[in-house]
């Protein structure tokens, strides 16, 4: 069976969360997009190059989590020449038999727009930047203004801005439990599949 979850919306929405839950529930394969453009980042050096050359042992980085990793990476994802080579890789792994979930920020728009299931998962940029303060700490008003300048990078850039596709279920989970939104995309997913009978 071919079917693919495209999951998009900004940083630390809960993307990440319900993809991994879908992937678990309907055992799908799952692929975190954010890391490729977090391990281009980090690489340094010209990052077109970066992204034609890039490894899988270059995803298992330890430092890919970081703030400073996603903004690397959201200034390497304003470039096309680097986006155009994550395609491929993407694409196949989103059509390969057997169900994928992917979560970024163009899946259901550039990547996939022939996904069976399209969530847009968001939330206010002050929950956003709430969740990753308890995860990285330090100080939340700078957490606040990384997510929004994150938000502003990957909204307003020319090629594969960030939006939710015109077909997309969205999911604001700004006063929603993990389990509620969880349960809320599972129960997409589930329509769909019954749908294909
Ligand atoms: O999802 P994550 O926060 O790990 O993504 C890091 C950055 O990578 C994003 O802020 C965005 O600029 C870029 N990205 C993208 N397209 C994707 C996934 C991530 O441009 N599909």
């Amino acid at each position: 069976m071919i079917f693919t979850v495209a999951i998009d919306g900004p940083a630390a929405a809960g993307k990440g969360t319900i993809g991994r839950a879908l992937a678990a529930r309907f055992g799908f394969r799952h692929l975190d997009t954010g890391l490729l453009y977090r391990a281009v980042g980090a690489k340094g050096g010209d990052p077109v190059a970066a992204a034609e050359g890039l490894v899988p042992s270059d995803l298992e980085r330890d430092d890919l989590r970081s703030l400073a990793a996603g903004q690397a990476a959201s200034k390497v994802a304003v470039i096309p020449e680097v986006r155009a080579a994550l395609v491929d890789f993407q694409r196949r792994f989103a059509r390969a038999e057997g169900g994928a979930v992917l979560d970024g920020r163009d899946i259901g728009t550039v990547i996939c727009p022939e996904a069976e299931v399209k969530l847009y998962v968001t939330a206010s940029a002050e929950v956003r930047a709430h969740r990753r303060w308890l995860e990285v700490g330090g100080d939340q008003s700078l957490v606040l203004a990384e997510v929004r300048e994150r938000d502003a990078r990957d909204m307003g850039r020319a090629d594969a801005p960030l939006r939710a596709a015109a077909d997309a279920v969205v999911l604001d989970t700004s006063e929603m439990t993990v389990e509620a939104a969880v349960a809320r995309a599972i129960a997409v997913v589930e329509q769909t599949l019954e749908g294909r009978g």
